[in-house]
């Protein structure tokens, strides 16, 4: 079985197969960060038209590179939410059109059910129940997986997700966007620890909810307050709010497990690339006998593989096929109201 997988929830267009038995067989991408870059975020319109102008060339590519015909594929899966809707229509509405002339079924999958399973993609000795830290640009979510299909969000963000906190604080130190591998660059050239940022929704024992814009708040007023040209300041400010954000994450998550007595634990999302956070995480989680898993690096990030594998996964589930013409996308879908 091989399944055509269509990311378009934000801004990079994204496009892959994955192959059943060999795994993924091809992963494009066609990142759009030096048009947003431009204005210090995503331009959500912009992001539509680029996927638009990118998504028929780099379908071509993707079959071109994987050596695949167009009638070996079995099924297209497509992120149908949570996202831009302008962004998400294009990927909907080219993978209705592509399972009508082909006669193959499609598949709406949701982006947050993408990033969980992406661990499992790379490592088959994952199995159901685990915990799972999803901490993107747009979300920062605990969940607790019990199988395919069926989650809880036992805690969430209440206001900016952590990814975003660290592309806002970017733009301010003027580093530029996306802005978490470039603060974590500029972190390591730290040479004081003596800056100490809050560790937000810490207090309360029972508390897995994160709000992290009160401590945005709190940096931007400490940045205010430094010479914006002092690259050392700005190291160790950098190094001081990235300790805030994993700390945070690490404290919740300590709770989560606790609570699911679970003992695989998963990261995965943008920001699980964050070399700190994996390193803190490993070490913590190793002496209580927790197993984490990540995604590779080029893994953590928005990528086509994983809506492409959720999509198999939920192939081989169901019995039935959707080969109808109706084009529906989601952008507020959460993980734990998916039905298949
Ligand atoms: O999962 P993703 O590609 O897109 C969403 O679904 O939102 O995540 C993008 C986010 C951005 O906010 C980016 O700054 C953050 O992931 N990110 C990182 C790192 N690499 C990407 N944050 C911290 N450290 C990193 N190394
Ligand atoms: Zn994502």
């Amino acid at each position: 079985m091989k399944i055509l997988g269509i990311e378009t929830s934000c801004d990079d267009t994204c496009v892959a197969i994955y192959d059943e038995s060999k795994g993924i067989i091809a992963n494009e991408i066609c990142k759009q960060d030096k048009i947003h870059n431009l204005y210090g975020g995503i331009v959500p319109e912009l992001a539509s038209r680029n996927h638009m102008k990118n998504i028929i060339p780099l379908i071509k590519k993707t079959f071109k590179i994987s050596k695949t015909l167009y009638h070996e594929i079995s099924g297209i899966a497509y992120t149908a939410g949570p996202g831009l809707i302008g962004s998400l229509l294009i990927g909907a509405t080219l993978s209705k059109s592509l399972g009508f002339s082909w006669n193959v079924p499609t598949k709406k999958i949701n982006h947050m059910e993408g990033h969980l399973l992406t661990p499992m993609l790379e490592n088959k000795k994952i199995l159901f129940p685990f915990t799972a830290l999803l901490v993107s640009g747009k979300h920062t979510q605990i969940i607790n997986a019990i199988s395919l299909g069926n989650y809880k969000i036992i805690g969430n963000s209440l206001d900016d997700a952590a990814g975003e906190v660290f592309d806002k604080i970017s733009n301010i130190l003027g580093l530029g966007y996306p802005g978490g591998k470039k603060i974590s660059k500029l972190a390591k050239k730290n040479n004081s620890k003596n800056i100490k940022f809050p560790r937000p929704m810490t207090k309360n024992n029972k508390d897995l909810n994160f709000s992290f814009s009160g401590l945005k708040t709190f940096v931007i007023n400490e940045i205010s307050k430094i010479n914006i040209n002092n690259y050392q300041i700005k190291a160790n400010i950098a190094y001081a709010f990235e300790n805030a954000i994993v700390d945070t994450l690490i404290i919740k998550i300590k709770r989560a497990l606790k609570l699911t007595k679970h003992k695989n634990l998963i990261i995965s999302g943008g920001v699980s690339a964050n070399h700190k956070l994996r390193s803190k995480m490993s070490k913590i989680f190793k002496k209580k006998n927790i197993n984490i898993f990540y995604p590779s690096k080029n893994l953590c990030t928005d990528n086509g593989a994983m809506i492409a594998y959720a999509g198999m996964l939920h192939f081989k589930n169901s019995l039935t096929s959707n080969f109808d013409l109706e084009i529906n996308v989601y952008p507020k879908w959460l993980i734990s109201d998916i039905k298949y």
